[in-house]
Parts: structure tokens; sequence; C-alpha cells
């Protein structure tokens, strides 16, 4: 970690915050925290003094400015992400799933084409995708969600073997449940978004393929593999009750 240079998306807040803070606090040489608004900064990544750079991951302007901007960058931690809170088939919002795909496939999708060459430039480098048990098997009453999760983690294979000559590995964290704004509504144990993010840096610093973040995500692994039908119902602990 020390001396990297990381750009962080999604970094106003959970997660993302939490992974600036580790980055600093393990000595990265350069924090880019990337931001929807950088008129609109919480008090908590002000305070980490990271550079906020604008990064909406639907804009195809923000992120090749950021890109350019970025030009000495060696990380790309792509978290930003969306969970709309509605269904899918019976969603009440038709667009819901479609803003989901955007922001958790698309937008990964754009950033990393086009960060890789800039990774590329620097030497090699490391992304990591942070994604959910959502993303390991259809996860009833998570909407669109679990479908964008899922694309995200062929979207991580798929990079991993075409950038692999480039010297650039890609990572993806299949995260449980954290307590951070978007994991408001959820019931139980939740981590904190700092457990995520040490194990994010120490499964990219292994090379990992995929890694497993935390308890909740082992279980959600284990209960999948013991009952998948009814894994896949939603009768588990990480998921509202079907009825
Ligand atoms: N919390 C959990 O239990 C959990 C579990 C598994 C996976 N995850 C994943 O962890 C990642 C971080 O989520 P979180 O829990 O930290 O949620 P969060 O507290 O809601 O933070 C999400 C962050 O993403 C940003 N963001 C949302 N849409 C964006 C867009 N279009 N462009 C750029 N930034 C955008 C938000 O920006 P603003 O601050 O401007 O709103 C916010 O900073 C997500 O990929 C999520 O799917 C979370």
């Amino acid at each position: 970690m020390e001396g990297a240079r990381i750009v962080v998306t999604g970094a106003n807040r959970g997660i993302g915050l939490a992974f600036v803070q580790e980055a600093l606090a393990r000595g990265a040489a350069k924090v880019y925290a990337g931001v929807r608004d950088t008129n609109d900064i919480t008090p908590e990544l002000a305070a980490t003094g990271a550079e906020p750079v604008q990064l909406e991951v639907t804009s195809s302007d923000d992120i090749a400015a950021a890109a350019a901007h970025c030009s000495d960058a060696n990380v790309l931690i792509n978290n930003a992400g969306l969970h709309a809170g509605d269904r899918l088939v019976k969603a009440s919002d038709a667009d819901a799933a479609r803003r989901e795909m955007e922001v958790n496939y698309f937008g990964p999708l754009a950033t990393t084409r086009a960060f890789a060459p800039v990774l590329a430039a620097n030497g090699g480098g490391s992304i990591v995708n942070v994604l959910s048990v959502a993303a390991i098997a259809p996860t009833a009453f998570m909407g669109g969600y679990s479908p964008a999760k899922a694309a995200a983690l062929y979207l991580g294979g798929i990079a991993r073997a075409e950038l692999e000559p480039d010297g650039i590995t890609v990572t993806s964290l299949i995260v449980g449940s954290v307590d951070t704004r978007m994991a408001s509504h959820v019931d139980g144990n939740k981590e904190d978004p700092r457990t995520i993010a040490v194990a994010g840096f120490k499964a990219m610093s292994r090379g990992d393929w995929t890694c497993d973040t935390d308890r909740m995500a082992f279980e959600s692994r284990a209960r999948l593999a013991l009952d998948p039908v009814r894994y896949e119902r939603g009768l588990g602990s990480c998921c509202s009750s079907p009825t």
C-alpha cells in the first residue's frame, strides 16, 4: 500500500469513506475521493485530507475527466453503488432496475475502461470491485440490485483475463451486511465499514480473484451451498420474509 495512488468511487460515506480512511492509514501516497458533487462533501470525508474528485459513475464526462486528472493512479476501488429498495418483476418503479444496472454494472464497466490504460501506463496495478452476497445467487426481495451485482461479478472475471497482460489484477469483494446508509433498513448484525476496507485491501494485496469480506458473506455462501432453494427464496437472515 505504501506509495499507492488510489481512486475510490462513492467515497463520500459508508464503505467508500472507509476505503479512503484505511488507504491513508496504510500509507497510500495519494487518495482521490470520487464523489457525485464536489460541492456536497461530508465532514467525515473532508477530515481525511483526501482529494475530492468529481466522479458520478453514470457520467461519461466525469469519468473521462477523472481518468485524465488522476493520471498517476495505480489502484481503482469501484465502490459506488445503488440499492433502489424495490422489487424486480413487481417493482412499483419500472425504472429502478435500470438505474441499479447503470450504477452497479455500467458504472464500474465505464470506470474500468477509462482507468485501465492509466493503471497500465503506471506499470500495472489493481482494481477492486465492491460487490455483495446478492451477486452470488438470485436474491429475492432485493429487486434489480442482485442482477446488477451479478453482472458486475462477471465483469470482474472478464476484466481480470483481459487486463492480466497489462499487469492489472481485479478483485471482486463479496460483502455481507454493513452498517451504512444503504443497509439502514436491515436488522441484525452489521459490520463496521472499516472491516470491509481492511479485508478488501488484504485481498487486493494477495491478488485474490474474489474475497468474502465478513461473517455474513461466509454464512451466506454456506447457506447457499446447503440449501439453494431456501436461499433463493430469501428465507435467511439477509433478506426480508417473502410473506
Ligand atoms: N451496506 C451494505 O450492507 C452493503 C452490502 C453489500 C455490498 N455493499 C456495497 O458497498 C458499496 C458501498 O455502499 P454503502 O453500503 O457504503 O452505501 P452508502 O452508504 O449508501 O454509500 C454509497 C456511496 O455511493 C455513492 N453513489 C451512489 N450512486 C452513485 C453514482 N451514480 N455515482 C457516484 N457515486 C454514487 C453515494 O454517493 P452520495 O454520498 O452522494 O449519496 C455514496 O457515497 C456499494 O457498491 C454497495 O452495493 C453494501
